[in-house]
């Protein structure tokens, strides 16, 4: 599961077949030099924000000598694989005028470790009905500075997906008929992490990267205490394979208004940072739709959810806080400003997106939302659009998330390694709730409970003093 293909740039998406263009975000050049290099354990691995393409990529080093890929990096699939200059979509500009260029290839004639995998045809096919096909390999990957050996990996001869992907998920989940190790299989089998684990900050949307630390938790990177819950199994399997948790409430809360439940029952939803957006149930996406005056066209061939801008202003301090399992769950919230992007209008001017003509707010204050309702079926779907918000550890060994509040744009680190044998995610506390953005952070206004003192006041003050704890 990646992100909707439809998030393609403007001037592609004006010669492109309607049915794939949606609105991208903004323009920004990535400005973060190589990737950080840390030798040991753990160790972490830069993402840029491509804001162009709406996705976050990892600099992988393929081949010997060393290839550099930018690969998108996907919680939600367990497959690596790369575009070689021979994949039909590198060689022909018809299909790159739908599909977008070719990211960055691998040339296998030039890598002396490259061996092929006998008998092994590979074949993926995402759920936005994008995908790859062509033959398995080996060769060594280097991700952040540490050399990972005979990883097997996709060669795409036939692609409809622009880049290549690096899938971190359950390696029951891989693509292939025969299973084999997943990358982050080898990691663990090779020494280099103790546990089948990696931390994700994808940070700030306007920041040019974000972090995947292998092995580790950045106590920096948080707010408050990293609370676990349990992976749901796959019921057609029986066993887990994605990274499938039990969202038990959704509530906006703000300074000025009560908070308001609008999950009737708790929603199994995948966290995926391989989709741009987040796709929930009708049952709730309705009620919160009618709330906040939404237009939603989640059905469409552009598959858009539009709201008023004026959102972002009327009033700033609205969240949509998550929780997970329990009533004592983690709680992630996020900001009305992280939710609601200024990018409809030039497509809108540029012909390719028609607005309603029942839209209920001005037509020049239209802007897109970042929730939309998930269609058929019963897959749902927290992409980048929750994951900016969220501090997430995925532990594959032990079927379990944690998660907490992001720290957006530290710049900080305090790298604690899991421990070998952990059979849970070490329960730490990161970084004292700042009180300017309490009402944001507070770890009871996922509940129905009122702020224990005057945040509003606080806020106002700008103060800016921390406290160590907040109940
Ligand atoms: C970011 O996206 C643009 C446009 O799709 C592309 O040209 C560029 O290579 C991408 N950068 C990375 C690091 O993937
Ligand atoms: C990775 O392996 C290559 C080839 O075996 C070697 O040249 C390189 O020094 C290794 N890099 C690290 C960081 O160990
Ligand atoms: C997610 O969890 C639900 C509830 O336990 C389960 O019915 C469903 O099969 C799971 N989905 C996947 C894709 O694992
Ligand atoms: C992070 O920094 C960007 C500017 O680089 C700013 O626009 C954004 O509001 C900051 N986010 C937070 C949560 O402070």
């Amino acid at each position: 599961m990646r992100l909707p293909r439809w998030l393609l740039p403007l001037a592609l998406a004006a010669t492109a077949s309607a049915s794939h263009v949606v609105p991208f975000r903004i323009h920004k050049q990535r400005t973060s030099g190589l990737p950080l290099r840390r030798r040991g354990v753990p160790f972490d691995e830069d993402l840029a924000n491509n804001l162009t393409s709406g996705a976050y990529f990892a600099q992988v080093e393929l081949g010997t000598p060393g290839q550099t890929l930018s690969l998108h990096v996907d919680t939600g699939s367990t497959d690596v694989w790369v575009l070689s200059p021979q994949t039909n979509l590198c060689r022909s500009s018809a299909l790159q005028s739908v599909h977008g260029n070719c990211v960055s290839t691998f040339d296998s004639s030039a890598s002396s470790t490259f061996r092929e995998v006998e008998d092994a045809d590979f074949e993926i096919r995402y759920l936005d009905g994008s995908g790859a096909e062509g033959i398995y390999f080996t060769d060594n990957v280097n991700v952040g500075g540490l050399n990972v050996t005979g990883v097997q990996m996709g060669l795409a001869r036939k692609s409809t997906s622009s880049w290549g992907m690096l899938g971190v998920g359950y390696a029951k989940n891989s693509a292939a008929r025969k299973p084999y190790p997943s990358i982050m299989d080898n990691m663990f089998d090779q020494g280099l992490i103790n546990i089948k684990a990696y931390s994700l900050y994808l940070n700030d949307l306007e920041a040019s990267t974000g972090t995947i630390l292998f092995g580790g938790i950045d106590t920096e990177k948080f707010y408050g205490e990293l609370k676990t819950v349990k992976t749901l199994p796959n019921d057609n399997v029986g066993h887990v394979t994605h990274f499938n948790v039990s969202l038990t409430s959704l509530t906006t809360v703000s300074a000025t208004t009560e908070p308001e439940e609008f999950l009737i029952s708790p929603v199994p939803v995948i966290l995926d940072s391989g989709t741009t957006l987040t796709y929930l149930p009708r049952t709730v996406t309705g009620p919160l739709f009618d709330k906040i005056n939404a237009y939603d066209r989640s059905s469409a061939t552009i598959p858009i959810v539009f709201v008023d801008c004026a959102l972002r202003t009327s009033d700033p301090s609205l969240v949509f806080a998550y929780r997970f399992g329990s009533d004592d769950g983690p709680v992630v919230k996020v900001s009305i400003s992280d939710i609601v992007f200024d990018d409809v209008k030039a497509y809108v001017s540029a012909g390719i997106i028609t607005l309603p003509s029942n839209l209920p707010f001005p037509r020049d204050r239209v802007c897109s939302f970042g929730i939309l309702t998930s269609q058929g079926g019963e897959v749902h779907l927290l992409g980048d659009t929750f994951l900016r918000s969220a501090y997430v550890v995925y532990d594959l060994t032990n079927d379990q998330i944690s998660l907490a509040q992001s720290n957006m744009n530290s710049t900080k680190e305090n790298i604690i390694e899991i421990p070998k044998g952990a059979t849970a995610i070490p329960s730490v506390t990161g970084q004292a709730v700042p009180i300017s953005t309490l009402e944001s952070q507070h770890p009871n206004s996922g509940t129905r409970s009122r702020p224990s003192f005057p945040t509003a006041l606080l806020t106002c003050l700008g103060v800016s003093v921390f406290v160590a704890t907040v109940q």
